[in-house]
């Protein structure tokens, strides 16, 4: 077995994202960049995963870290040569092949980094450097090839000559190379070039000079080793990412009734002949069960929804977690740890917040249901409050099984309702209420026959 190390380098501002926030930070579907690259690369099962960091090196390890991942500090970004050297102190016991890739090429496969590996060990390489034809070569390096093919160098764009220019083939910036030849050769290089920094690219000419076996490899598709220098290339990127995950959800038997208008996040998942409407965004660590629907204009974040779940039109709903068969919405807003059982109903202007709701129990009209735990079969009526906060601090409301609250009833909490109460409209409840009992506020009903008509010609009368 051959020992494969990775090197990722992700110590660069990216100054072109004009951010403040290191590049490989930004997000694509949903996940930093950098996670993206480490993903593809640890399903290669390296022995070792070099991440290369400098700015906001805190950030960037606390959102990548884990996974047996070491970090190597670049203190000042002095070139793409300079940092690999960076990576050295971890891996100068290593032995075998060091795979560098960039942090900022979120749609890298692990297959076409498997072919490339594969490739070098079977050429025995020395130094093995992945390249792609561009239409648009711009500011990436070119792959400047002898007339027999072989590669000669890399030459950086800021560089190179108008013919070195004209060249369409490029430097993908994934290298292959045998551990000891790179590091000697890192310790040769010199920032004699246009931006004044080492460059990792100098080291194909080396390898060149000193005859070791050096191949560049060319991959068909482009696409996937596109890196992200700019805003508009991280949002081309995003277009292509989502037109990916999309049909990869198709083909797992999700329908989505207009794709070009469903967001999902990396981590979400979906079961089949789940039913997705228009402007749906699924993010974060959301799981969606099978058979669900949702009709559309729905915004769902963290939350994890069971079986056969119905999503009316327009829900928001983050941090939740919905049982198998419960409903939810038009129009309804579930936040921050609501967990339902199977079954239960949440409907029209309905806000609910850090609360458990039992099977089958429903509140479909008007509500705000906050820091409540609300047993089974139980029915919150329309205009039903919940008064959790005196200002200072949030309090508990419980309420039992098969308790029917009334229409417009106000819950001054800390409160307990106990199983089969009985709340009758516009009911404000500051007290326990034991189980089975009727609770109501004593108030006069008074009717009072004619007013109306009086009141209208007291008023006809002042305007005379
Ligand atoms: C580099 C290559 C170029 C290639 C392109 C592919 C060099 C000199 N040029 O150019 O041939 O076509 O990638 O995308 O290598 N980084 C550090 N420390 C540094 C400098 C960079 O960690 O001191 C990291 C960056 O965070 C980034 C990666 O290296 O993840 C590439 O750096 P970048 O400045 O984007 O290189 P390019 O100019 O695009
Ligand atoms: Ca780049």
């Amino acid at each position: 077995m051959e020992h494969l190390a990775v090197i990722i380098l992700a110590a660069g501002l990216g100054k072109r994202m004009r951010s403040q926030q290191a590049k490989v930070l930004h997000r694509l579907a949903g996940k930093p960049l950098l996670a993206h690259v480490l993903h593809a690369t640890q399903r290669l099962h390296p022995d070792r995963i070099v991440v290369v960091v400098g700015h906001q090196a805190d950030e960037v390890q606390r959102l990548c870290g884990g996974g047996g991942i070491v970090f190597a500090h670049q203190p000042q970004q002095r070139g793409t040569g300079d940092a690999v050297r960076a990576a050295r102190s971890v891996l100068h016991d290593f032995r075998g092949d060091v795979l560098i890739v960039c942090g900022d090429t979120p749609l890298l496969t692990t297959a076409t980094l498997a072919r490339f590996i594969q490739s070098h060990r079977q050429q025995r390489a020395t130094l093995s450097v992945l390249t792609a034809y561009l239409d648009d070569p711009s500011h990436y390096g070119r792959v400047i090839r002898a007339a027999d093919g072989q590669i000669q160098k890399i030459v950086e764009a800021h560089d190179a000559s108008p013919a070195e220019r004209a060249v369409r083939e490029i430097n993908t910036g994934i290298y292959c190379v045998q551990a000891e030849f790179l590091f000697a050769a890192l310790e040769r290089l010199q920032p004699l070039n246009a931006q004044g920094e080492y460059y990792l690219t100098d080291i194909v000419a080396q390898a060149v000079a000193a005859r070791l076996p050096t191949q560049a490899l060319r991959l068909a598709e482009a696409q996937e080793i596109g890196g992200i220098n700019t805003r508009e290339e991280l949002a081309r990127m995003e277009k292509i990412r989502q037109a990916q995950l999309r049909s990869r959800w198709m083909a797992a038997g999700v329908t989505l009734q207009d794709p070009d208008t469903v967001y999902i996040d990396e981590e979400v998942t979906i079961g089949p002949d789940t039913i997705i409407g228009p402007n749906t965004q699924l993010k974060g660590n959301t799981t969606i069960g099978a058979r669900c629907r949702i009709d559309g204009s729905a915004y769902i974040e963290n939350c994890r929804i069971g079986n056969d779940v119905h999503l009316r039109f327009a829900v928001v709903l983050t941090d939740s977690e919905l049982g198998d068969h419960t409903t939810i919405g038009p129009f309804a807003h579930l936040r921050d740890g609501v967990v339902l059982a199977p079954r239960a109903e949440i409907g029209n202007f309905v806000e609910v917040k850090h609360s458990s709701i039992g099977e089958h129990t429903k509140a479909k009209h008007l509500a705000y249901l906050g820091d409540a735990e609300i047993g089974r079969d139980t029915n919150i009526g329309a205009g039903t409050i919940t008064c959790n906060y005196d200002g200072f601090r949030k309090h508990k409301t419980k309420i039992g099984d098969r308790v029917q609250v009334g229409s417009d009833t106000t819950l001054v909490a800390p409160v307990t309702i106990h199983d089969d109460v009985y709340i009758a409209t516009a009911t404000t409840v500051r007290h326990d209420v034991p189980a089975g009992a009727l609770v109501f506020n004593a108030r006069t009903e008074e009717i009072r026959e004619g007013w109306t008509a009086a009141k209208r010609a007291k008023e006809a009368a002042k305007k005379a």
